[in-house]
């Protein structure tokens, strides 16, 4: 069975952008797939400077995706900081890149752009990125398209890695990124939903408050009687997410006129709660029991850490940094 790991940021609360177009996806992904997913906190790092918040957006996203499904006897669920390994590897990944190319990144070149001072682990973020990659054997990456810079560095960098240290047999995985067929959710302002843009849906807001935000969807100033087209409104794009069949429904109405903006918006507020009211009680209960996620995560950690551990011994061998074994061949990957 082929491995498909995937990293999140705690950096927020998960909005529903992320749940419809990397949660749910990635969720799936788990019946065809060996899966690992973990919280990247020491990627947060770059940007985050309160501890409190750091720990507290650990456990949001850690009950996020187990209330969304993930089974974590199933799927490898750990904190990136619990598999100290991951460093090893980021430092000897780093002496095979140069530097140029980590000049080239988006968030390092942005940062700069904007006259900010960036720091090094921002600079390295990619470096580090691909650690996380290489350390399991990963095959398939589920991201965004605004990884996909970080995964040719990822493929990039392993490749260089077997060609220098592997003679005949390659000693990393070269892993392929696998971006979400899902189309982009809409936020609350009909652009791109995200959480810098402030025009999120929350996934986990009490449902009075969740229906408020859904209220205040902009859409044309249409009175009710007027025939409505339901191309290009955000309403209708978030209920085709989330139930196809209430989207044709709700699509004619407006379509035919004498039906409102309200009525239409009430009918998304229904199917959002159809779907995330039962994911919202569970994620109450599991994040109100912090000593339970935390063994979670380190039980996941323990079982990462155990095929981490066997990588770094292959690439600290091929190195050269422990004694190389008399026959090279037992460098090789184990079969999966
Ligand atoms: P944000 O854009 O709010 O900062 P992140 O960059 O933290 O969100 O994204 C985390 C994951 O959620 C990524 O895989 C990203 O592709 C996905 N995602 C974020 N916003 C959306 C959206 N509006 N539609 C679809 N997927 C999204
Ligand atoms: N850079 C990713 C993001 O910003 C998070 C991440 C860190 C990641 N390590 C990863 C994603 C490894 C996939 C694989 O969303």
């Amino acid at each position: 069975m082929k491995t498909s790991l995937t990293g999140i940021k705690p950096t927020n609360l998960p909005h529903l952008g992320n749940y419809l177009g990397a949660i749910r996806p990635a969720l799936a992904l788990a019946e065809r797939y060996r899966t690992f997913y973990f919280i990247a906190d020491y990627h947060a790092l770059t940007s985050v400077r309160d501890p409190e918040a750091l720990a507290g957006h650990v456990r949001d996203v850690a009950a996020t995706w187990l209330a969304a499904g993930l089974d974590p006897s199933e799927t490898l669920l750990y904190r990136q900081s619990d598999v100290i390994e991951v460093f090893e590897l980021s430092w000897i990944l780093s002496c095979l890149l140069a530097t140029g190319q980590l000049e080239r990144g988006h968030a390092y070149k942005d940062a700069l752009a904007k006259g900010e001072a960036p720091n090094v682990g921002l600079f390295n973020y990619p470096v580090l990125m691909a650690a996380d990659i290489l350390l399991y054997d990963t095959d398939v990456v589920p991201v965004g398209k605004d990884q996909l810079q970080h995964l040719e560095l990822t493929r990039d960098v392993a490749q260089r890695f077997n060609h220098v240290f592997g003679d005949d047999f390659p000693i990393l995985v070269v892993p392929e990124a696998l971006i979400s067929e899902a189309p982009l959710v809409p936020g609350t302002d009909g652009e791109k939903m995200s959480k810098s843009r402030g025009n999120s849906i929350p996934l986990f807001a009490p449902a009075k408050k969740l229906r408020k935000v859904v209220m205040g969807i902009k859409t044309d100033s249409k009175g009710l009687d007027e025939p409505k087209d339901p191309e290009g409104s955000a309403v209708v794009a978030l209920l085709e997410q989330l139930s196809p069949e209430r989207a044709v429904v709700v699509s004619e109405k407006l379509r035919a006129g004498g039906y409102g903006w309200g009525h239409a918006k009430q009918e998304l507020y229904e199917a959002i709660e159809q779907e995330l009211g039962p994911l919202r009680e569970r994620y109450e209960e599991l994040r109100a029991d912090e000593a339970k996620l935390d063994a979670i995560l380190h039980d996941g950690a323990e079982r990462a850490r155990s095929i981490a551990r066997r990588t770094i011994g292959r690439v600290r061998s091929a190195v050269g940094i422990d004694p190389l074994p008399r026959d090279r061949a037992t460098l090789k990957l184990r079969t999966r």
